[in-house]
């Protein structure tokens, strides 16, 4: 079953076109990234799923909920970490007292609640701030606070908008362990917008790359990854002159493409298990001493390039 669908999901601001005829199909249980660069439309399509927003044409479901027609069951069903965090918090409300409000709103059992409350927020490494005004955290912990507040009911599907925008590093990725923690504990469905590449690569098993409103592509994260190998890089480490190296490889006609860097040259080969070796040997019969001839992995930063700057088939 798809937990989350759009049809020629669309919402236009005046003559903008935010979100633009999307079709999304996210199975049941999936991580999926929404990609894109700043003004693409990701929070937008957060907004309209979890039913702040209508749009204007179009429509979605959210657990078989038409997000128009059910929004209150929509709302029943997810959880909602928006863009502005602190939207979703009470300022004048200690972190505990949040999290204690929005569990009773959310009928979480009351003899479940001060466990539940204790293990996220020790989890996320807010326990000390615990009696701290909300309004009163820095914005990472508030970010930190809000989203236990979004997981705290355990929604079958949680929308979380830029999860990590104000985190460092290490609560970053204690972030990204929650969730797939998550999702192998109770089989959520989350749909996470970022522009973080390294991140969604990480985390998420389907990705769609949006842009100007539009999705320009969508798959199974190791798929489109794949999309890329086509045309193979590689590095090759050597001892000695690189400059040599480097015009050695570019006199041959299957290399496209040479980068240089201290003790390494990087090459994009045609046809590589063809031509690897003949590259190989050229090298070797002029002197140059190979350590490593090793393939580089895609990642999905080139294949995110590639999409937005429009240089790849979809
Ligand atoms: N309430 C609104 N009124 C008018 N225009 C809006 C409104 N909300 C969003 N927009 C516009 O819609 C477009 C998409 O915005 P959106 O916030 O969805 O982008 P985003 O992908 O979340 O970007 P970012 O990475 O910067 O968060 C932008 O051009 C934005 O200016
Ligand atoms: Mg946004």
């Amino acid at each position: 079953m798809d937990e989350i669908t759009t049809t020629g999901l669309t919402k236009n601001f005046g003559d903008l076109v935010a979100v633009d005829h999307i079709d999304l199909n996210i199975p049941s249980g999936t991580i999926f990234g929404l990609l894109g660069p700043n003004g693409a439309g990701k929070s937008t399509t957060t907004r309209l799923l979890s039913t702040l927003l209508r749009p204007t044409e179009g429509t979605g479901t959210v657990s078989e909920y038409d997000i128009i027609m059910e929004p209150v069951r929509v709302r029943e069903v997810i959880g909602v970490l928006p863009e502005e965090s602190n939207h979703t918090l009470y300022p004048s409300l200690t972190a505990y007292e949040n999290l204690e409000y929005f569990a009773r709103l959310y009928d979480v059992p009351e003899d479940e609640i001060p466990e539940r409350i204790e293990e996220l927020l020790t989890f996320m490494v807010l326990w000390d701030r615990k009696d701290d005004k909300a309004g009163e955290l820095s914005t990472g912990n508030r970010q930190r606070l809000a989203l236990c507040r979004a997981i705290l009911h355990r929604p079958k599907v949680l929308l979380l908008d830029e999860p990590t925008s104000a985190l460092d590093p290490i609560a970053a990725k204690r972030v990204r362990e929650l969730i797939l923690e998550l999702s192998k504990k109770y089989k959520q469905t989350f749909l996470i917008n970022s522009h973080n590449l390294p991140e969604v690569q990480r985390v998420c098993d389907r990705i769609a790359i949006i842009d100007e409103g539009k999705i320009l592509l969508q798959g199974k994260t190791q798929e489109l990854r794949s999309k890329l190998l086509a045309k193979q890089q590689f590095r090759i480490r050597i001892v000695g002159d690189v400059d040599k190296a480097g015009s050695i490889a570019k006199s041959m006609n299957f290399v496209e493409d040479v980068k240089q860097e201290v003790d390494s040259i990087i090459v994009t080969i045609e046809d590589p298990t063809e031509n690897n070796s003949s590259l190989m040997q050229n090298m070797l019969s002029q002197g140059i001493k190979i350590v490593e001839f090793a393939e580089e992995e895609a990642t999905l930063e080139d294949l995110y390039l590639e999409v937005v700057k429009g240089g790849i088939e979809k």
